[in-house]
């Protein structure tokens, strides 16, 4: 067992004529955290949505815990299975409860019974904090709490690696802080995660990696000390100057 978990090697995609990724490559070890930076459209949820196959990638290859997952006969909801997804929307089922919206995976994918996926459940929305929400909808949460069981229902998997596609995005500023709390909890356990934000305190305090994307090319990528304090391209520089002025 080598110690990568993610390999990204070359990945080109488009849509249409539209070039979204072009010769992406950049690599996980397990535990790491990768925090993916770049402009709006330069293709960052693109990037994500190929690491779990939402989307298919045109060239080049991924590979998971040393298995290419983007090869034609992949079981595709074994790859999924893997790889915990967490939305900017927060995506909950609205007619179910948070302990509903969390066991469900474990009962219905990997085929727990009653008991013991609702045990689970309620263990991870205890640790993201919501034990006292167990059997709240949705609706009747904040954003951050729908978040955070958002977070709970994808650990509920054991997967092996985190994708976050700008988990604090949608959130009013006082209930990000909630959030990032439970991300660097994650951090300190030791998951291997990827994610897409702007915060960039959290970025620079929990990233092994950043990866900046400008047009769907890496354009940098290096520990968050390079990137910050000595970026080698100008659109580094310009970019996390601003977003830092935004994002602190
Ligand atoms: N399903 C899709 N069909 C067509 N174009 C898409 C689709 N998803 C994304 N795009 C385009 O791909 C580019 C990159 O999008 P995206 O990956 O969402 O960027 P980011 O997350 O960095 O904002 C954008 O120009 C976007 O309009
Ligand atoms: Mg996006």
């Amino acid at each position: 067992m080598t110690d990568e978990l993610l390999r990204v090697e070359s990945v080109d995609k488009s849509y249409g004529d539209e070039r979204v990724l072009t010769d992406v490559s950049f690599e996980m070890d397990r535990g790491d955290v990768t925090v993916l930076i770049g402009p709006s459209g330069s293709g960052k949820s693109t990037m994500l949505r190929c690491v779990n196959r939402l989307t298919e990638i045109d060239d080049g290859a991924i590979y998971l815990d040393g298995d290419c997952v983007t090869d034609a006969d992949t079981n595709v909801n074994d790859l999924r299975r893997q790889v915990g997804m967490v939305f900017q929307d927060f995506n909950l089922f609205s007619h179910l409860t948070a302990l509903e919206n969390v066991s469900l995976g474990p009962r219905r994918v990997l085929g727990k019974e009653k008991a013991e996926a609702t045990q689970l459940a309620r263990e991870q929305l205890e640790q993201v904090g919501l034990g006292k929400q167990l059997d709240s909808y949705p609706a009747e949460l904040s954003g951050g709490q729908q978040q955070r069981v958002g977070i709970a229902r994808a650990l509920a998997m054991d997967p092996k690696l985190m994708l976050f596609d700008e988990p604090t995005s949608a959130l009013d500023p006082e209930l990000i802080g909630d959030v990032l709390e439970v991300m660097r909890d994650l951090v300190d356990q030791g998951m291997t995660m990827l994610v897409v934000t702007h915060e960039m305190g959290f970025a620079r305090e929990a990233a092994d990696e950043l990866v900046f994307l400008d047009g769907g090319k890496v354009a940098e990528r290096g520990p968050p000390e390079q990137l910050f304090e000595n970026p080698q391209h100008d659109r580094t520089a310009q970019f996390l100057r601003r977003l830092t002025e935004l994002h602190g």
